[in-house]
């Protein structure tokens, strides 16, 4: 089982505006597909604070997945793929072609979300948007494939042969 932690990124939560309506909806679908959540946050849409809580659920947390949702758009101050690529050492980006690929087939707003991942450490990062919808459909459409992921990261299971 592995451990995952949660970031939504928005002003208007972290401000106490709006309750977080995604960050639990993202924390369900990761425990279902048997991860255990160990932490959950929210932080406003600044790169500072993006970059710091990434690096405290990555290095201090420990948390093999970190999943964000939101501040993916092309609004000013959407600036949590700049966060997560200047916190990560080698990114992953087939997983968010995955995700667009998929969502291309749902909505042409798609390819607005410029959600990125990356590898920090010991620590997968993906980038999903902010909506409870959007979230729901860019992570169902990579987790099938995530595990295999970690598990070369973590030096689990490092075969690549078979089906899976
Ligand atoms: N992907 C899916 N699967 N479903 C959606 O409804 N919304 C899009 C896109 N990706 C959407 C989606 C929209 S409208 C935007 S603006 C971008 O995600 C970025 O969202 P964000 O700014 O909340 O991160």
């Amino acid at each position: 089982m592995y451990t995952a932690a949660v970031l939504t990124v928005s002003d208007r939560s972290a401000r106490g505006e709006r309750p977080d309506g995604t960050g639990p909806v993202v924390a369900a679908l990761l425990e279902a597909a048997g991860c255990r959540v160990v932490e959950t946050a929210v932080v406003p849409d600044e790169q500072a604070a993006i970059q710091a809580a990434l690096t405290e659920l990555a290095d201090v947390t420990g948390a093999a997945l970190v999943v964000t949702a939101g501040g993916t758009g092309f609004s000013p101050r959407d600036v949590t793929p700049e966060a997560t690529i200047a916190v990560c050492e080698r990114l992953a980006p087939g997983i968010p072609e995955a995700m667009r690929a998929a969502s291309l087939a749902v909505t042409p707003r798609a390819m607005l979300s410029r959600g990125a991942a990356g590898i920090r450490g010991r620590t997968l990062i993906v980038n999903l948007p902010g909506s409870p919808k959007a979230a729901r459909e860019n992570l169902e459409a990579v987790l099938p494939g995530l595990f295999h992921g970690l598990d070369m990261l973590l030096g689990g299971r490092a075969d690549c042969a078979g089906t899976g």
